[in-house]
């Protein structure tokens, strides 16, 4: 009997979302939660999905009367899920192998929150499942199998999630067109000090994607505008990152949040949290992922527990972790071969 042990790890964007699915740079580092798939050879033809233990943010616990009631979004769940069957799908028919698997399933961080939980679903599946077929994929393999999954489940989705997840650190990425992109190390020497706050999510990533794609139709001038706009600001963040200039990161983070904003994938609640960590002494502040609810990151070198008690008060969540880790990777100590 076979069994690996793959992970990899959630990420945020720092610049460039929604402006990459145009062809346009994004900045995304790691964070240091990360998703456990174990794949095990089962003997037969079938495929077993265990996932016990995802994450799902808006879980809601009501005491009513002596009843204990539990509402939980399955929606979120059972889309992972998709991505973890796609996943054995699409590695099968890239190593034109197939064998029966049972693949366990772990999350640190909640599915769905904008922490790209889909893509290292999917990355880790990737990697798990090659290995336990016997073979050992290339990063750039993994990363591109792993996007086919997302695209697959879907519909739309750029390669930035996937590569972020396989490859680990801080990368620039850039799509170059006809299924080809771009991704670059970013040489930083410290991690930004960054807080990251969540709210509950309105819309999903597609759903947000379309809202931009209606409004560039409206007004494309005007759109296409600030999408090049965020472009170069992203390449002015880069020179910020590298040379670690957390003042000008911050500045160019609020400028960029200015922009997400007009693309229309902010909210009230996301705003309330992203001020809050302004009046609270952030450098700086943005919404990271696709926006409508989800995720926000505020940059915070000297003062992250009053940032963090801002955000709280915002109503937002807050989560600490390590930021810049690696990307996916296997756990030998726990892959045997029969
Ligand atoms: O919130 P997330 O992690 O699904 O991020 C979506 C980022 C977008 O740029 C809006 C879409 C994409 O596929 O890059």
């Amino acid at each position: 009997m076979r069994r690996v042990v793959a992970s990899a790890p959630g990420k945020v964007t720092l610049f460039g979302e929604h402006a990459v699915v145009y062809g346009e740079p994004a900045l995304v580092m790691t964070i240091g939660r990360r998703v456990y798939v174990t794949a095990e050879l089962r003997g037969d033809n079938n495929v077993r999905i265990v996932a016990s233990d995802l994450q799902v943010p808006g879980v809601t616990v009501t005491f009513a009367g002596d009843e204990l009631l539990v509402e939980t979004d399955y929606g979120k769940t059972l889309s992972a899920i998709a991505y973890l069957r796609s996943a054995v799908d699409i590695v099968s028919k890239y190593l034109g192998v197939f064998k029966g698997v049972n693949i366990t399933v772990r999350s640190e961080m909640p599915v769905g929150a904008g922490l790209g939980t889909s893509a290292a679903v999917a990355v880790a599946t990737v990697l798990a499942y090659a290995k336990v077929l016997g073979y050992d994929l290339e990063r750039r393999e993994i990363a591109r199998l792993g996007w086919e999954v997302e695209k697959t489940v879907q519909g739309v989705a750029s390669p930035m999630d996937t590569s972020i997840t396989t490859f680990g650190g801080v990368i620039k990425v850039k799509l170059l067109g006809n299924n080809n992109y771009e991704v670059r190390e970013v040489p930083t020497s410290t991690s930004p000090p960054i807080v990251i706050g969540y709210v509950e999510r309105e819309a999903k990533t597609k759903d947000l994607i379309a809202k931009v794609r209606k409004l560039r139709e409206r007004h494309t001038e005007i759109i296409d505008s600030i999408i090049r706009t965020i472009g170069v600001l992203v390449l002015e963040a880069e020179k910020a990152l590298v040379s670690n200039d957390l003042t000008l990161l911050g500045e160019l983070m609020n400028i960029n949040q200015g922009l997400l904003d007009a693309l229309g994938v902010s909210n009230k609640r996301l705003n309330d949290l992203i001020y809050a960590a302004r009046v609270a002494g952030a450098l700086g502040s943005k919404i990271t992922g696709a926006g409508g609810g989800g995720c926000v990151i505020a940059l915070a070198p000297n003062n992250q527990e009053a940032v963090e008690v801002a955000m709280k008060l915002s109503g937002g969540l807050t989560m600490k972790t390590s930021l810049g880790g690696p990307g996916a990777l296997l756990h030998p100590s726990e892959s045997t071969t029969s």
